[in-house]
């Protein structure tokens, strides 16, 4: 611990196959289809980030009100808005590949045709990195949590799914179960090449003048520094039950809070919310781990990935 790291820290991590440049990645949902945080951070300094839900054909979403404030973090029920594949292929992505970043495709489908139609599609899409299969949302009354939260509907989902895609194939896990572990063990049994952790937690908040709830849906989903603590405790039950690469998310707003994520084992991590109110947060939590390797004496993340000591 005396002298200082003599070399650039190694950030670079690999997932499913996919080099990243360095473990920090925009989360689905909130960061637009990238293009949007173009304009406000450098795309080719984060190692990749994650489109909004993609559908096989473009979704509304739910009416308003849609997002609600809360203490450390907020409540949203978007329910998955989104152009569709086809027109994610077509209007963004030849101007994203200009960009020396990973991209990856979340997908979403009210049933398990649905999500295939839509992987199927994206399969055309030139510079799509892997697709990241979400079966977490709360926010729908059909698909997503409802496949999420079974072990036998949620395997054979990513069965079919792998078999359809072209690219490596993250499952994202949802953190409304008693035991996540049961979850993970399943879907990676059925093929998938890594997980990521934690989509949001089901909440509601209560207008006490209407007497009603302060989101149209009734529900919603809890993110934001709030959340963090379960992410944490789960991204660690996970590390331990699998042997693929964990992507760590939940209510990561610094460097400090990706360490944890990255010490509890995952192998990267996602930033969500923090991008609503701070959308340089992916660039100084990058520069942010560099610093801390170079302090701490670590030639790279590799070595930090897991290292938790419970002695
Ligand atoms: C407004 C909003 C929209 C979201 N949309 C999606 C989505 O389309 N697909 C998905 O898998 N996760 C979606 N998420 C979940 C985030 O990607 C992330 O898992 C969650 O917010 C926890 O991370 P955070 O606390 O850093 O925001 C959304 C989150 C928010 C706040």
């Amino acid at each position: 611990m005396s002298d200082t790291l003599k070399h650039d820290p190694k950030l670079s991590v690999e997932i499913a196959g996919i080099r990243f440049k360095n473990p920090v990645i925009g989360a689905s949902g909130t960061f637009g289809y990238g293009l949007e945080f173009a304009e406000l951070i450098d795309l080719n300094k984060i190692g990749g980030f994650v489109t909004k839900g993609l559908s096989a054909k473009p979704l509304p979403g739910n009416p308003p009100a849609r997002i609600v404030e809360t203490h450390g973090g907020m409540l949203n029920a978007i329910g998955l808005q989104n152009i569709g594949a086809r027109a994610f292929i077509e209007e963004k992505l030849p101007k994203l590949r200009g960009y020396d970043t990973q991209i990856i495709a979340n997908v979403f489908g009210y049933s398990d045709d649905e999500y295939l139609e839509a992987i199927t599609i994206l399969n055309d899409g030139e510079g799509i990195s892997a697709y990241e299969l979400n079966i977490s949302c709360p926010n729908v009354k059909e698909g997503g949590i409802v496949i999420g939260n079974s072990p036998d509907a949620a395997a054979r989902l990513t069965e079919r799914a792998k078999r359809a895609s072209s690219r490596p194939l993250i499952v994202k896990l949802s953190p409304n179960v008693t035991d996540v572990t049961v979850l993970a063990r399943a879907i990676v049994r059925a093929g998938a090449d890594s997980l990521s952790l934690i989509n949001t937690i089901v909440g509601m908040s209560v207008d006490v003048i209407k007497r009603r709830p302060r989101l149209n849906y009734g529900t919603g989903g809890l993110s934001g520094p709030a959340i963090r603590p379960i992410a944490v405790r789960m991204v660690y039950e996970v590390a331990k039950a699998v042997d693929v690469p964990i992507i760590g998310i939940g209510g990561i707003a610094s460097p400090t809070d990706a360490l944890e994520f990255i010490i509890a084992g995952a192998a990267a991590i996602q930033i969500g919310t923090a991008n609503y109110y701070d959308p340089q947060v992916t660039v100084k939590v990058v520069e942010g781990l560099s610093e801390y390797c170079r302090d701490q004496q670590f030639s790279g993340i590799g070595d930090l990935i897991g290292s938790i000591s419970l002695d």
